[in-house]
């Protein structure tokens, strides 16, 4: 009997009790390959014994000291550090504890900042069908996770949606990678003007897509017409990197593979890389300095701002990954991750799209590779894979909806940068097993 209001109300997960490197062990004694990081947030693994000490010396120091009182060393430092790390211009940085938090001081940051300027008719956000900014209800309203909002529909701010970028079926076979970016970008340039003018406060987009539909990279070119559209019309860009973010493509933010800086920019997963609950809003200095010189009030606020065991524990982490050259290490094990998946499934039955950055893969499920032709919703094949992957002892991050949130399947995998060659040989294997279990399960 457990008292905890567990994400199935009809299912208590195993217990977990321990974690060292890429391995999670539960109170049986299984063993776990983390090949997900959880949901993209354990970048160093689990246990890193200086990620530990910085916690440890922190809270024997100061455990918690509120932020309309006290600023505090580590919540300093690591502004320092995410500051001299970001874009440039993005230099301001607001603490808050997770990714939706995040995206909720996101849209008040930009609400806000056209109030102060003079422009308070904008009121409209646009953001992506088939994406994920998480599970509050501004956060909710931008994503476009149909499951996900259906119950709570009546309760979400009015958001426009656009197209996501989903080369593998929205690409159209006559259509080069640019073209289809631009006409991506064409269709938010539309929907821009179809609000009217000075209406649309920001675009919203995951840089590399996430959750909702598996690793899905922008076709060439499209974020720069976005940054440019946005541009023309006096709109922000805020770029979601909660998930993709903070190394997990090969660079510290997704953003500089694809040449444009944002305005706003979300982090959280792996700043902490789960030691500590932490997110943060990267703001351009145009942001901040037009609040500085207006109200000089960011009208928002939380009890756990700026925490400084997270900040203590988000400073350690990023410290670690810079000392190990870890960046270096997500492009080389990704490229070698690329090679194993597409050695072992491009030519698999029910494999469609292998797809990713970095240490950032999804594999997509198809019934017929021909086709393109997905499983059907009920059989909830993403389930059986996450079941027979958990029964392999490999934790993988399985979703269905992939392709308008009712049909489509894939398996997002986003294993902690200390991957090693042999780990990835095992989740390879281990998760060739289960896929080949799962939909065997299905006759
Ligand atoms: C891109 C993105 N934004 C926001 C969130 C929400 O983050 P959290 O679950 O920490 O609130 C997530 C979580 O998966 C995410 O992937």
């Amino acid at each position: 009997m457990t008292h905890i209001i567990h994400r199935h109300l009809h299912v208590t997960p195993p217990v977990a009790v321990s974690a060292e490197g890429v391995f999670i062990t539960d109170a049986a004694g299984t063993q776990y390959l983390d090949a997900c990081g959880g949901a993209a947030v354990s970048c160093l693994g689990h246990g890193d014994p200086d990620v530990r000490a910085a916690m440890r010396a922190q809270i024997d120091r100061l455990a918690y000291a509120h932020t309309s009182f006290f600023t505090s060393e580590p919540a300093e430092a690591l502004a320092d550090q995410l500051a001299r790390t970001a874009p440039p211009g993005v230099n301001h940085v607001y603490f808050v504890s997770g990714g939706s938090e995040a995206i909720e001081a996101a849209l008040k940051l930009a609400r806000q900042y056209f109030v102060e300027i003079g422009e308070p008719e904008r009121s409209v956000f646009i953001a992506r069908r088939q994406s994920y900014h998480g599970n509050t209800l501004g956060a909710l309203a931008v994503g476009g996770n149909e499951p996900r909002r259906r119950l709570y529909a009546p309760l979400l701010i009015d958001v426009q949606h656009v197209s996501p970028c989903y080369a593998y079926r929205d690409q159209r076979p006559d259509e080069t990678p640019e073209a289809y970016g631009a006409r991506l970008a064409a269709e938010l340039e539309s929907a821009i003007e179809a609000c009217g003018p000075g209406r649309v406060i920001a675009f919203v987009a995951e840089t590399v897509g996430g959750a909702t539909q598996g690793a899905t990279t922008a076709p060439p070119g499209y974020f720069r017409d976005v940054r440019e559209i946005c541009d023309r019309h006096g709109v922000l860009l805020i770029l979601d990197e909660v998930m993709c973010g903070m190394g997990r493509t090969g660079t510290l933010h997704a953003s500089e593979q694809e040449g444009v800086i944002p305005d706003l920019m979300t982090i959280a997963k792996g700043l902490g890389g789960g030691f500590q609950p932490i997110g943060a809003v990267l703001a351009h200095e145009a942001i901040v300095s037009a609040l500085s010189r207006g109200s000089g009030f960011f009208q928002h606020g939380h009890t756990y701002l700026g925490h400084p065991v997270a900040c203590a524990a988000a400073l350690a982490v990023q410290q670690v990954i810079e000392r190990d050259g870890l960046l270096m290490n997500v492009r080389l094990k990704g490229r070698l991750f690329a090679r194993m998946m597409n050695d072992r499934f491009a030519h698999h039955p029910h494999v469609g799209d292998i797809r990713g950055r970095g240490l950032f893969w999804a594999i997509e499920l198809v019934r017929d590779r021909e086709s393109r032709v997905p499983f059907e919703p009920a059989a909830r094949l993403h389930a059986r894979v996450k079941r027979e992957c958990m029964a392999r002892g490999l934790m993988t991050y399985p979703m269905g909806g992939t392709i308008d949130g009712q049909r489509g399947d894939h398996i997002l995998l986003a294993p902690p940068f200390i991957v090693e060659e042999s780990h990835l040989e095992i989740i390879t294997e281990r998760l060739h097993g289960a896929i080949d279990a799962a939909i065997g399960s299905l006759d």
